[in-house]
């Protein structure tokens, strides 16, 4: 549809509470990026609220979009691309009506990104991006998914989560434990000063066919333990220990599934990505059991940002189009996705459920 000429492409990023934006360019890599995180605004409620997310959203992203394409000293993008999903719907829509209104603006096309495609390719931002094809360890805050990579937009799920999202039981034990909210880096950094031996939680599925997971019943374990320890009066002393064998616990079932994977594939490449990516024991643990190699964005790529979605839309700008349509789907399986140029990603569309 589009010429694949050098391009310098303009990555919007809200689809859930952080507003990324990144203009990159195909020729000389990443030419300005801005991330606004609204942690500080959900803290309170211990959770992202999506109608508070939506609202920072759209007092910031117009501004953060002014400074990126100012840093990055253009006049205008040769495309936008936008998340439209998966994520929180009107914060979706934020990015994608800003998207398709400078589309109309600039008179360039539109790219609709899948918002785990984006983590998946955050790699391809580095010095040395893995090859296709190669295993992807997705785990983020809604997601956990084993996916064998065969090529842009060629993806297979061989497992997800039946349950809770390793990211959502890093969030939930560390609310257990009192600590802040996201609790994965909490977690991360209490588990530093604790013994991860001390308790022995559950990891669910590993004697088990398949390649999914399941993290309802750590979650669980962690909630009895606690209820325990603070019905004994010991639980300020047994914290850093909690955390510490529920990231081991967490970490050790992530690393056995993927492992399985790769020996299944007969792939040896693993590329991980998403927020609980950006943790150090995964990182090292996968590094020392895995006979292939590891590759992982930097950790300001592991979670949300607009770099990964501008690199994605450089990969797929063959699939933009005219600004005609507002899309942010809710729920959207990458497997639906398809290569470039098969215009796949225009059958979506605002869900009315
Ligand atoms: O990819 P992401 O930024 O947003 C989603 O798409 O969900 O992932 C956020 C998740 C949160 O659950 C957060 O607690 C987790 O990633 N996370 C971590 C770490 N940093 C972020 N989990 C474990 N260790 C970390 N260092
Ligand atoms: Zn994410």
């Amino acid at each position: 549809m589009y010429d694949a000429a050098p391009m310098k492409i303009l990555g919007l990023e809200t689809s859930c509470d952080e507003t990324g934006v990144a203009v990159y360019d195909s020729e000389r890599g990443l030419l300005a990026q801005e991330l606004y995180s609204q942690i500080d605004l959900h803290k309170i409620y211990g959770g992202v609220v999506p109608e508070i997310a939506s609202r920072d959203h759209v007092r910031c992203l117009l501004p953060l979009i002014k400074k990126v394409i100012k840093n990055a000293a253009i006049e205008s993008p040769a495309a936008v691309a936008y998340t439209a999903g998966p994520g929180l719907v009107g914060a979706l829509m934020v990015g994608s009506g800003l998207a398709n209104g400078l589309g109309l603006a600039w008179n360039c096309p539109v790219i609709p990104i899948h918002h785990m495609e984006g983590h998946l390719l955050a790699p391809m931002l580095e010095e040395d991006p893995p090859q296709y094809p190669f295993l992807a360890l997705l785990v983020s805050g809604g997601h956990t998914m084993l996916v064998a990579v065969n090529g842009l937009g060629r993806y297979d799920v061989l497992g997800s989560t039946l349950d809770d999202a390793v990211g959502e039981a890093f969030d939930k034990s560390a609310k257990l434990l009192g600590l802040g909210y996201p609790g994965g880096p909490a977690i991360a950094a209490l588990a530093e000063k604790g013994n991860p031996e001390a308790y022995s939680f559950p990891r669910p599925m590993l004697h088990r066919q398949g390649l999914d997971f399941s993290f309802s019943g750590l979650k669980t374990a962690v909630m009895l333990q606690v209820k325990k320890l603070v019905k004994e009066g010991n639980i300020d002393s047994a914290r850093a220990d909690i955390a510490s064998s529920f990231q081991c616990a967490a970490v050790d079932t992530l690393v056995t599934q993927s492992i399985k994977a790769a020996k299944q594939t007969h792939l040896n490449r693993i590329v991980v990505a998403g927020g609980v990516g950006a943790n150090l024991h995964l990182r090292q643990e996968l590094v020392k059991r895995f006979a292939g190699r590891v590759y992982y964005p930097r950790p300001e790529f592991c979670t949300d940002n607009g770099a990964m979605i501008a690199i994605a839309g450089a990969l797929r700008f063959s699939d933009g189009s005219e600004p005609t349509i507002i899309n942010a789907v809710a729920r959207w399986s990458l497997e639906t996705l398809a290569p470039p140029g098969s215009a796949s990603l225009h059958k979506l569309s605002i869900p009315t459920g």
